[in-house]
């Protein structure tokens, strides 16, 4: 079924010049399409909504610190079950953990710094799409 889900490039993956790594390795799946992508330096205000189901908890204000340290690519990807496929090619959250092959497991090596944000649910992608492109139908 066509869906579509917010990603992230963090600010470590742009200031690493992973952008075309990244986004190429999503292009590159059928029948996947990216419908806006924006080079942007996040707002704390857009990040709080983001980020408020970890409001509390210790990694919570370097999490928010970090993701407005630089610019990130901001992106709406559309396709056949695109959010479980993007999470899958992310990986697990601890870059260690994640296998290689995957993004997080490919490139990164800090859990704060793993490279790529995707939406974990339909529920989750309507929400965060509306933070962060709230005039995109
Ligand atoms: P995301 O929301 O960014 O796609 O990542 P996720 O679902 O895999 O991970 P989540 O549990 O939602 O955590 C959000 C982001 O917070 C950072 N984090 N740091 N212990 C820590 O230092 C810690 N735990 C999580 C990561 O950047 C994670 O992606
Ligand atoms: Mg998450």
């Amino acid at each position: 079924m066509s869906e579509r889900t917010l990603v992230l490039l963090k600010p470590d993956a742009v200031r690493r010049g992973l952008i075309g790594e990244v986004v190429g390795r999503i292009e590159n799946k059928a029948d996947w399409a990216v419908t806006a992508l924006e080079l942007r330096t996040l707002e704390r205000s857009a990040l709080e909504q983001h980020y408020a189901e970890h409001v509390g908890k210790p990694f919570y204000e370097p999490l928010v610190e970090f993701m407005a340290s630089g610019p990130s690519v901001v992106m709406v990807v559309e396709g056949e079950r695109v959010i479980e496929g993007v999470r899958a090619l992310a990986g697990p959250t601890d870059p260690i953990a994640a296998p290689p092959g995957s993004i997080r497991g490919d490139f990164g090596t800090i859990v704060r710094e793993n490279l790529i944000h995707a939406s974990d649910s339909a529920e989750s992608a309507e929400r965060e799409l509306k933070i962060f492109f709230p005039d995109f139908i």
